[in-house]
């Protein structure tokens, strides 16, 4: 597979799913075509060049994996599957890759094409890229979108990639925000509590596959290996002079530095995944800049959100409930059919299907799926339904909840459990990120599931020989 983002490109391109937009502006225009193309099902990749104020050749690309296809690309899964043939064979591949993590480490190499063109001191001007403002109300413009944020433990020198959104304050400062808990953060909070300063490089346009893999919630130190098995062969990484981290020798571009303890600008307001403005602005770390490597003619990566679909969500949806399923899986539960985070509003509403074999089943299942690793950031409703409901159909699971479950006993409250800033329903300034989480068991009661009224289903046979005899006016295929 390729590692390069330009041969990624073509491959994209080969299948027909690159578009090329010329004079667009970056301050709003691109992020508004972003949005607009996220709309649509089976979208393109969008390639901006000859961006407003900026020579030809220096160019932004949004949309990476906002449909099946792409994702496929950049996951090496067959073309043209349906989404839960997707998510099917995701759940096939992900043990296999935990199993093979050591297969492809990232190799270390002396030159690079990143080592095209090297900035320090007064040379480095951050804003010498087409750097978009994406959304209206955005504080300001934003270098890192699809980022990949690479730091060190100082404790177990594990090297963590790790997806975090990157505000460009002026030529040689970024600040950066992370959620209390991620691995980045972690990295700088241990760096400051001995009071040194943190060091970071970052990469802010490479081969969608690394930002995929930095955005995924990954045992930390396995994001290059993953990107190796996935793509089967090993990442190549050269050690950033400043910094002494690892950086993708075929990245884009690459910014390092210093994160120090105790500085801080003002970071937000910044169009967030949710669909607001959420987490306002707030005083967060920055990083002085002290080197910024490029490619000639360089590709800054982006990812735009506003109200779902977005750039994000599908990408999400489809590698999340196939996560989610094989966890729940691996926990024990018996007769798990499906996970499905929702596009609507990814982890905040999951839905798991199950075939229910002993009463209490759905709650433990709703349960776990709350607290695990894939749904404890942030969530707020868990539906379970039976078997015979497709998790990945809001409307068959809306049928379910509404004719399956009585609010009085079947929707549980569990309280203060994890959520973040980015919650719009948690007022600013908070010390604590707290919420809740909405259980909802829409399975037929299990003391009684037998005699529940049976449902409406057209019999397969028959819908096909209705189709057969009347498809032409029936429009079905
Ligand atoms: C486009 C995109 C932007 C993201 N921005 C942030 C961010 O600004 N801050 C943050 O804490 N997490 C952000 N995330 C989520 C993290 O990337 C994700 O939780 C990842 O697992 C973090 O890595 P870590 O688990 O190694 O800390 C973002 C994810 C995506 C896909």
């Amino acid at each position: 597979m390729a590692q390069d983002l330009r041969e990624w490109l073509a491959q994209a391109e080969g299948i027909g799913y690159l578009k090329r937009i010329d004079g667009a502006d970056w301050d709003l225009e691109i992020g508004a075509a972003a949005a607009l193309n996220a709309k649509r099902k089976n979208c393109p990749a969008l390639l901006f060049d000859n961006v407003t104020g900026y020579p030809r050749g220096n160019r932004v690309l949004t949309n990476s994996t906002s449909s099946p296809n792409l994702v496929a690309l950049v996951l090496d899964l067959p073309q043209n599957s349906s989404d839960m043939e997707l998510s099917n064979a995701l759940r096939q591949k992900l043990p296999e890759w935990d199993d093979h993590l050591d297969q492809f480490p990232p190799v270390m190499v002396e030159k690079g094409p990143i080592l095209e063109n090297i900035h320090s001191g007064g040379e480095i001007n951050l804003f010498e890229f087409p750097v978009p403002r994406w959304h209206e109300l955005d504080i300001g413009r934003y270098i890192g979108t699809a980022s990949v944020v690479i730091t060190r433990d100082p404790d177990t020198s594990q090297v963590n990639l790790g997806t975090y959104r990157i505000m460009a304050h002026n030529r040689n400062t970024t600040g950066f925000y992370i959620s209390p808990g991620k691995h980045g953060r972690i990295h700088y909070e241990k760096y400051h509590a001995r009071g040194e300063r943190c060091p970071v490089a970052i990469s802010v346009g490479h081969h969608p596959l690394l930002f995929r893999v930095a955005c995924i919630e990954v045992a930390p130190g396995s994001e290059y290996n993953l990107a190796g098995i996935i793509g089967r062969e090993p990442v190549r990484t050269l050690t950033e002079e400043v910094t002494g981290l690892p950086i993708p020798a075929d990245a884009e571009i690459v910014i390092a530095g210093w994160c120090p303890p105790g500085k801080m600008l003002e970071e937000g307001p910044f169009g967030e995944w949710t669909g607001y403005y959420a987490s306002k602005e707030r005083p967060a770390p920055i990083i002085e800049v002290e080197r910024v490597y490029h490619r000639n003619n360089p590709i800054l990566l982006g990812s735009h959100n506003d109200l779902p679909p977005h750039d994000e969500t599908y990408f999400h949806v489809l590698v999340k409930s196939a996560m989610l399923t094989n966890e729940l899986i691996q926990s024990g539960v018996p007769d798990v059919r499906g996970a499905w985070l929702s596009e609507a509003g990814l982890y905040q509403l999951i839905v798991v299907s199950i075939k229910q074999r002993y009463a209490g089943h759905a709650k433990q299942a709703a349960l776990l799926a709350s607290q695990g690793r894939v749904g404890s950031y942030m969530g707020r409703y868990i539906i379970v339904v039976d078997e015979d409901i497709d998790p990945s159909d809001i409307n068959e699971v809306l049928w379910a909840m509404c004719t399956r479950s009585d609010p009085e006993k079947d929707i549980d409250i569990i309280r203060r459990t994890r959520s973040s800033a980015l919650d719009p329903m948690i007022r600013k300034p908070s010390t604590a990120y707290y919420n809740s989480r909405a259980v909802i068991d829409a399975c037929k009661p299990y003391e009684w599931m037998t005699e529940f009224p049976q449902e409406i289903r057209i019999d397969p046979e028959l819908a096909r020989r209705v189709r057969e005899k009347w498809g032409d006016i029936l429009l079905c295929q």
